[in-house]
């Protein structure tokens, strides 16, 4: 029988989980204690982990459906489940700064929640590290459920009725230009901007980098409420940054947590780290009439 130990990592969200192998053939018991433990905490960090990307994409389905890769969705059609975060490709050899892909991978050191921009948005994402940068390279997370809870009941209401409309274009093209077969796979959608936990009935709001903007409102006026919103949730105070060990498996809960990527020398580190993520369960609706 797998026994959890959870060490709290942030007075707002985040655990440090051990006494648990993660795999594909977790008993029912681990697997629900996982599922509690994302509900309460958002992330969680399993250290020591001996993984492969067989027992991790096994694991990915115990939680639900495995999300498909959407660059290489988007690019070629094709249907991957894994996408690979850092420098090292598959044959072990390393890009550094100057790579275009390097630098494409800056996209992600903008807060973000993953896969918002797409008609049905991820659930968790899982990450586990193989080699990791020495110096640098942290995770930052910041809770959108915790920013959500302080905020003032007008501004609740405010927020309640509203929708945000997410885009991979409009977020990307700010770092690096995308494949248009790319492009054209990810049409605009729109989310509710409050979301709620539906077994706790925690309810966060919902932004991020691929929020562009909010129907109804002017540019303006979406921009500083986005804008307002990220920076609520994101002081330096609700951040906690994961600084990476070989062997950290780590989940997170995009349905109500911000990441973003932190800087490393990617001509004098390794990195490499394998990702997967499960289907959510909360369906947006496309918003035809922003492709125009
Ligand atoms: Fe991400």
């Amino acid at each position: 029988m797998n026994q959890l130990h959870i060490e709290p990592l942030h007075d707002d969200f985040g655990a440090r989980v051990t006494g648990i192998a993660i795999s594909g053939d977790m008993p029912d018991t681990g697997v629900a204690a996982i599922r509690d433990a994302i509900d309460t905490y958002s992330f969680l960090c399993f250290p020591d982990q001996d993984m492969t990307d067989e027992k991790q994409l096994a694991f990915t389905r115990l939680l639900g459906e495995a999300e498909a890769e959407h660059v290489v969705l988007g690019k070629t059609g094709k249907v991957t489940y894994f996408g690979t975060v850092g420098n090292v490709q598959d044959d072990g050899t390393k890009r550094g700064n100057a790579h275009a892909n390097t630098h494409y991978q800056t996209g992600n050191q903008l807060w973000h929640s993953d896969s918002s921009f797409r008609e049905v948005p991820s659930f968790v994402s899982i990450l586990h590290g193989y080699e990791v940068p020495g110096e640098g390279g942290e995770t930052a997370f910041a809770s959108m459920r915790a920013a959500y809870g302080r905020l003032a009941g007008d501004m609740r209401e405010t927020i309640e009725p509203l929708h945000a409309i997410h885009d991979y274009v409009y977020s990307r093209s700010q770092v690096a230009p995308v494949d248009p077969n790319h492009a054209a796979s990810l049409p605009p959608v729109m989310h509710r901007l409050v979301r709620e936990n539906p077994l706790n009935g925690l309810k966060n709001y919902y932004v991020g980098s691929h929020a562009r903007s909010i129907p109804g409102c002017s540019g303006a006026d979406s921009r500083r409420l986005l804008d307002d919103l990220l920076a609520r949730a994101t002081r330096p105070r609700d951040i906690y940054a994961h600084r990476w060990r070989a062997g950290d498996t780590a989940i997170w809960d995009n349905r109500c947590i911000l990441h973003r990527g932190t800087g490393y020398d990617a001509d004098r580190w390794r990195r490499r780290m394998r990702q997967t993520r499960v289907v959510g369960g909360e369906k947006g609706v496309i918003h035809t009439s922003a492709m125009a």
